[in-house]
């Protein structure tokens, strides 16, 4: 297989650059954000999606108020970052990584003290680069750990796009199925398209076809059926945001697959990093879930198929309960709730 590496998102010559998502998997064209305002768009678009990719996205926003602010007292400049950070973790409510990232960056302008504002601006840039560092770093951890998880040769299902696309590194789910690849085993990945804005049929197509993976694009619906002819090995999904007792959100459709592997007993796994978990909520009932435009689920790019004024419930995510997952792969390692913080886990 061919190894590649994504340059997703990056900091470059004082502007966020992103690779522009909305429009893959026909042309690879790149964003120069240099407003927080056309991060927070770009965000909301989609042009730069995946909970760790959107994290580093938003603490590099940050730092890219933190640029823009105009003046040198060390107060106003803190009280400008702190409201860019707000404005930014908001502008998705579900990945917890975008707010995670945003409070970080806020954090870092905090604790340079009562300096000069160069020497704030400073922190939060330096802040923001090693969230992008760190996350390079995790998605091949993630990997390491993943691997064993995989038969020498096998068929997974993944969901959504988990790949380099949706972190600044090697990805999550996707990322363990490209390191597994990249060892040797012989794995066929069943890519559900990922309805209604295509993140499977676009993005993780376009990431597998690069590497050289054998793959094929199937229906949302179409899984629990190739689960119950006994055609795959294990289903391996991202999160967006879990729970303290394991209950974990991700792409709408998510849940669907869960109850069909439990149904036919495939393992199911989940992989994310430990910037996914909200260890504040008990439980996955308190997830927010976002609820996009009806008009993403009647209609693709100006061509629409449902009658007019048809109502649709778009909701971006579901929320899978902890049962019916077998384990979750962190940069620590495969976990189970309880979860210990972070810093104290299993390595
Ligand atoms: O709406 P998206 O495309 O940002 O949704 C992304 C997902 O649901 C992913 O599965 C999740 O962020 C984990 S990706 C590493």
């Amino acid at each position: 297989m061919n190894a590649f590496i994504l340059e997703t998102v990056r900091w470059r010559d004082g502007a966020v650059r992103i690779l522009d998502q909305t429009r893959l998997p026909r042309e690879e064209a790149y964003l120069e954000l240099r407003t927080v305002d056309a991060l927070i768009d770009a965000i909301r678009t989609l042009a730069v999606r995946g909970a760790p990719a959107i994290g580093v996205a938003g603490g590099l926003g940050v730092a890219l108020s933190a640029a823009a602010f105009e003046g040198d007292d060390p107060a106003r400049l803190c009280a400008h970052v702190d409201a860019s950070a707000a404005r930014i973790a908001a502008a998705r409510p579900t990945a917890v990584n975008l707010r995670w990232a945003c409070e970080r960056t806020r954090g870092a302008a905090r604790a340079a003290g009562p300096g000069e504002a160069g020497e704030i601006r400073a922190r939060v840039l330096a802040e923001a680069l090693a969230i992008l560092e760190e996350d390079l770093a995790l998605s091949a951890s993630m990997a390491r750990h993943g691997v064993a998880l995989l038969p020498d040769e096998g068929r997974v299902i993944t969901h959504c796009n988990t790949g380099g696309l949706a972190t600044a590194g090697g990805g999550t789910a996707l990322g363990v199925v490209l390191e597994a690849c990249r060892r040797g085993k012989r794995l066929f990945v069943h890519v559900d398209e990922t309805r209604p804005l295509l993140q499977g049929a676009r993005l993780t197509a376009w990431e597998l076809a690069r590497a050289g993976i054998p793959f094929a694009v199937q229906c949302d619906g179409a899984a629990a059926w190739r689960m119950q002819t006994g055609a795959v090995d294990a289903v391996l999904v991202g999160a967006d945001r879990i729970a303290a007792n394991g209950d974990t959100a991700n792409k709408v459709g998510t849940l669907g697959l869960a109850l069909a592997a439990q149904a036919y007993g495939v393992p199911f796994y989940v992989v994310a990093p430990r910037s996914s978990f909200d260890l504040t909520l008990a439980d996955g009932e308190a997830i927010p879930i976002e609820e996009r435009d009806s008009s993403e689920i009647t209609e693709w790019q100006g061509v629409t198929w449902c009658p007019p004024g048809t109502p649709a419930w778009n909701p971006a995510f579901d929320v899978t309960p902890a049962r019916l997952i077998r384990g979750w792969v962190t940069e620590l390692g495969v976990e189970r709730p309880p979860f210990p913080p972070a810093g104290k886990s299993k390595g």
